[in-house]
């Protein structure tokens, strides 16, 4: 069974954090909206979806891709660059445990889920203003045990690694080349995404289908003539607090 935990969106999501985008006024009831939309399309492409209550004290906790990652075999929590961001993390370990092992990365090492991206025993994981070269060793170290290898990669002018990338399958990685170093990348197919949508390499493939904003319609049209069935989900108010479609969930088999 593939689970999806989302997190219910907080009203206080006006305050976000915002580290490349100008803050924009958000449309809350709209973002909430959207958000239920993007539930419902996970339901619809076959996940159990288990929404966690909004934290209000934490804007960016609808976010849920930040503060952890899950494998196969164990949950990790991240030791999150974002200051502000941290205390999300307990309620959502809570939450977690049902189904994993949590693991937990020490400080002073950071890292945020979003920086992590999964090819198999394969993790590339950015090195952004959320995640440093210790938070990528100590996640290694943690996660050596289970045959899983991670790998540094260097990021610039973006938030996270999936910002920049994201895996569709089979061996193509969604890419904005200008945004990451791709040399440890460089075994994978790239599909570009369109010159006028830079931020559209942030997708989320749920059951062999790839969800992406219904913002970024060229890149959406590239990934279908690629050869992967498509689903576009509206979420404009919530990419004006510098999120994508990745970041609304964990998404794992259980
Ligand atoms: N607003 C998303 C983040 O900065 O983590």
């Amino acid at each position: 069974m593939l689970t999806a935990i989302t997190r219910a969106v907080s009203r206080s999501l006006l305050n976000c954090e915002l580290t490349w985008l100008e803050r924009e006024p958000i449309d809350i009831d709209r973002a909430i909206a959207q958000h239920h939309a993007y539930e419902a399309l996970l339901a619809e492409l076959g996940a159990h979806v288990i929404r966690l209550p909004a934290l209000e004290d934490h804007p960016d906790a609808v976010f849920v891709e930040d503060p952890a990652l899950v494998l196969d075999e164990v949950a990790v929590i991240t030791s999150m660059g974002c200051e502000s961001r941290r205390g999300e993390r307990e309620t959502l370990a809570a939450a977690l445990a049902e189904f994993r092992p949590v693991l937990r990365m020490r400080d002073p090492a950071r890292l945020e889920g979003g920086d992590v991206m999964r090819i198999g025993r394969e993790l590339y994981a950015g090195l952004s203003a959320r995640t440093d070269a210790a938070g990528v060793k100590e996640l290694a170290w943690l996660l050596q045990p289970y045959g899983y290898r991670v790998t540094a990669v260097e990021l610039r002018d973006c938030l996270h690694l999936k910002s920049a990338c994201s895996y569709l399958g089979n061996n193509t990685v969604l890419i904005n080349r200008k945004w990451l170093d791709t040399t440890a990348l460089r075994g994978y197919q790239f599909l570009d995404v369109a010159e006028s949508e830079p931020a559209a390499a942030n997708a989320l493939v749920v059951n062999g289908t790839v969800v992406i904003p219904s913002a970024w319609p060229a890149t959406a049209q590239k990934i279908e003539a690629g050869g992967f069935p498509v689903r576009v989900v509206d979420v404009t108010e919530l990419l004006k607090a510098e999120s994508g479609v990745t970041c609304s969930s964990l998404l794992f088999h259980s």
